[in-house]
């Protein structure tokens, strides 16, 4: 039997994700030692191999086939926007892409002012400005720590993910306008969805299951 390989997005999603599948028989002990550096893990009895990518390369992997399936933001997903089955929400990982700044932007949201928008998101961001808000903005783009772009002046408004709320709090920041609720979701690449139907189908109705259970 060939391996199913899973990507996982590194850091809290991955870990996660991890209590899922251990808790339906696919657990890897290897994975819980925080201090190691490897990527790759395998679990010799069910024939599956995950592995730990940055987070917007795992639609990447997805896509071409390098993984079968890939555990990743919805974020994420709609911001690469690669050919792939989003097969399940897996109910956690909850935040909100939002349109944020200082309490002082909000005038130039209203009266679509040219303005420039600061973001990880590039292609979420313009189409929220594009196509919904049919506002003209500036799109300037960034790896992380976005909330800084309106304070020392590169932005007037930033389109980030908010889950908490505290770093915008303790930036003097606040929520201007929502763009769409965000959570992990389970993706599948299209061959392996018909190549391995049997097993990956069986993993998502298990999937399925535990998570109505602890609905
Ligand atoms: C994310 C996001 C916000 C923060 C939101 O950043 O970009 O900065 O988390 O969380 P909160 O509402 O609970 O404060 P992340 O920590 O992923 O780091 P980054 O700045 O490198 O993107």
């Amino acid at each position: 039997m060939r391996y199913l390989t899973i990507a996982l997005g590194k850091g809290r999603l991955a870990n996660q994700a991890m209590e899922l599948f251990e808790k339906i028989g696919i657990g890897c002990q290897e994975m819980k030692d925080k201090d190691s550096r490897k990527l790759i893990f395998v679990n010799e009895e069910h024939k599956v191999r995950f592995f730990l990518a940055k987070g917007p390369d795992v639609p990447t992997y997805v896509e071409y086939g390098a993984a079968d399936i890939g555990i990743v933001g919805s974020d994420t997903i709609v911001e690469e926007g690669r050919n792939l089955f989003e097969v399940l929400d897996l109910g956690f990982g909850k935040c909100r892409m939002c349109v944020c700044g200082p309490a002082s932007a909000r005038g130039f949201l209203e009266h679509s002012q040219q303005i420039r928008v600061a973001t990880k998101y590039p292609n979420i961001a313009k189409d929220y400005f594009y196509n919904r808000k049919h506002q003209t903005v500036e799109i300037i783009k960034l790896n992380g720590s976005i909330e800084l772009a309106p304070i020392v002046g590169l932005s007037e408004v930033i389109v980030d993910i908010v889950e908490t709320g505290s770093t915008l709090r303790e930036n003097g920041l606040e929520i201007l306008e929502e763009v769409c609720p965000l959570s992990a979701r389970m993706v599948v690449n299209q061959v392996s969805m018909r190549m391995e139907n049997e097993r990956i189908g069986s993993m998502i109705e298990k999937l399925r299951k535990l998570l109505q259970s602890e609905e």
